[in-house]
């Protein structure tokens, strides 16, 4: 069996040795194709493997259909809205993600970015603290939770909106919870975004919505560019000079939003949350025992295709 890496961004040297050794100790052959510029070498990479491990890659039916010996894709993260589960299923592919193992390294690049902005990028003027801001989780899965975990260490007064998530068990995390996404971003002066990008969610944080939140108001969002709409986002801010945007994932109009609005805009050069060693060896590590269980046992657990 052939195991591939592709990997545009790739994972931290010490998590692609625990792979390989996870693979070679299932007999099976590594091979890595990493920081790749082309589509085409995708494509060529894939031809002859059996399974594939991706990061935020984009695995479209072209992919899958060159990859003319592939049984698995593992999404080495928790998105999975790079791969076109339609195609694979199609093509007899089983997709799985690898959920929770990423979330604590993004759920710290909140916080990273949180601090640097609201201390004003450290250049010598007053900022304000986190201490004792209400802050709004939007969608309280495995980075919401730990995201929750620490502001309360800050001593943030913490609140969440999930539609699949019950009330109860946001209170059980010690969160309070709200009933509607209105209510979320009417109550809370920061909002961090943990939405997946799924049809339903495209665009959920528009204009309308952004509005509704109170003066001096921070958005950050380290979950998908899709669920922002860019132009209600980009209106907001021409209207309202006391809010901030933060974002992992950089929006299209980012050069607008540079020249527009400095100081109270940033987004990361590359997708940052998920880029420690942890994360890469914790992902990782759960990517390559999920092949060897499918290949070796059928074991379709954290499937997301059928
Ligand atoms: C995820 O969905 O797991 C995160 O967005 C991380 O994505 P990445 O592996 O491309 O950094």
């Amino acid at each position: 069996m052939k195991v591939l890496i592709a990997t545009e961004k790739p994972f931290a040297k010490v998590a692609v040795d625990g792979i390989r050794k996870e693979i070679e100790s299932a007999g099976y052959e590594l091979v890595l194709l990493e920081k790749y510029t082309e589509k085409q070498q995708l494509l060529d990479a894939v031809k002859g493997v059996n399974a594939l491990i991706v990061r935020s890659d984009i695995i479209d039916n072209e992919v899958i259909e060159a990859a003319d010996s592939l049984k698995i894709i593992v999404r080495a993260g928790a998105g999975y809205d790079n791969i076109d589960l339609e195609s694979a299923t199609q093509h007899g592919v089983c997709v799985m993600n690898t959920p929770g193992q990423n979330s604590n390294a993004v759920a710290e690049l909140v916080f990273g970015l949180l601090v640097m902005m609201v201390r004003g990028f450290y250049e010598g003027k007053p900022g304000i603290e986190l201490k004792g801001k209400k802050l709004g989780i939007h969608a309280f899965g495995n980075v919401g939770k730990n995201v929750a975990r620490i502001a309360k260490g800050f001593g943030m007064d913490v609140y969440a909106y999930d539609a699949f998530c019950p009330a109860e068990d946001i209170e059980k995390a010690g969160v309070k919870p709200v009933a509607s996404v209105k209510e979320l971003y009417e109550t809370c002066h920061i909002v961090s975004l943990h939405v997946p990008a799924t049809p339903q969610t495209k665009k959920v944080v528009n204009y309308e919505l952004l509005s509704c939140m109170p003066q001096g108001a921070l958005l950050i969002n380290t979950a998908r560019k899709d669920v922002i709409d860019e132009e209600g986002l980009l209106r907001f801010m021409e209207e309202h000079a006391d809010f901030r945007y933060i974002t992992d994932i950089m929006p299209s109009n980012h050069e607008v939003l540079m020249a527009n609005f400095k100081g109270r805009y940033f987004s990361t050069p590359k997708k940052m949350g998920a880029q420690t060693a942890e994360a890469n060896i914790n992902a990782g590590l759960a990517a390559a025992s999920q092949i060897v269980g499918y290949l070796e046992k059928g074991d379709e657990c954290f499937r997301v295709n059928k």
